[in-house]
């Protein structure tokens, strides 16, 4: 079996777990400062577009206050990639052989991806408590979330994927969800037009989830 490194849990920091897709790296810092001024201290970057790995180098260097994690990371490549760009926790929507050794080498706390009791199975026989729930919204919402805790109750999820504002609260009530993930707090046109009090405003309010 292996080890996983599961303390501290950076993506509990806040009832939610902000996932940024920067297309521009200048939109990095003022974009985690503005979820820091809404009181959220964690931020996933996901690896989708190609400046990802230098908004993750300059949200480590320039926002201490702010824990940052790399996302979608789909294969070992990616996990060493994020490491070395500074990464403080790890995120993949799945969880293939390859990136769950190479989560387990870094050493960092990391978010392996399920959907099924299967996949859970899976991360509960490496040493996994915690997993992030990929597609939440598709594969049944609130409803899927609660079949899968009554027989894997102490498999502790983070929810992603379609999830919003107004669906978030349904989701954090269930025993067996820590956090939820999503998007929905860093609105496109908001970032593009450097409007980051809006982005302060959503994180507020998502902070106050956990109230
Ligand atoms: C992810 O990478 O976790 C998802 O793309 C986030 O899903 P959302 O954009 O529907 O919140």
């Amino acid at each position: 079996m292996e080890h996983n490194t599961v303390a501290p849990l950076p993506w509990m920091k806040s009832p939610v777990l902000p996932v940024a897709t920067i297309s521009d790296v200048a939109h990095a810092v003022p974009l985690a400062r503005a979820l820091s001024s809404g009181g959220i201290s964690v931020i996933e970057v996901v690896l989708r577009t190609p400046c990802s790995l230098q908004a993750i180098e300059r949200i480590r260097c320039e926002v201490p206050d702010i824990t940052v994690g790399a996302g979608t990371l789909v294969t070992s490549r990616h996990v060493d990639e994020a490491v070395a760009a500074g990464a403080q926790f790890l995120v993949s929507p799945g969880a293939t052989g390859s990136v769950c050794e190479a989560l387990t080498a870094s050493g960092l706390p990391a978010l392996p991806g399920a959907t099924t009791v299967s996949e859970l199975m899976s991360l509960i026989d490496r040493g996994y408590e915690h997993a992030k729930l990929f597609p939440a919204e598709s594969s049944g919402g609130v409803s899927h979330i609660r079949a899968l805790g009554s027989v894997l109750p102490n498999m502790k999820l983070c929810p992603t994927g379609g999830i919003d504002q107004a669906s978030a609260p349904s989701y954090l009530i269930e025993p067996n969800v820590m956090c939820v993930g999503g998007s929905w707090l860093i609105p496109d046109r908001a970032v593009r037009e450097g409007r980051w009090d809006q982005v302060s405003r959503l994180a507020a309010q998502a902070t106050a989830f956990g109230e």
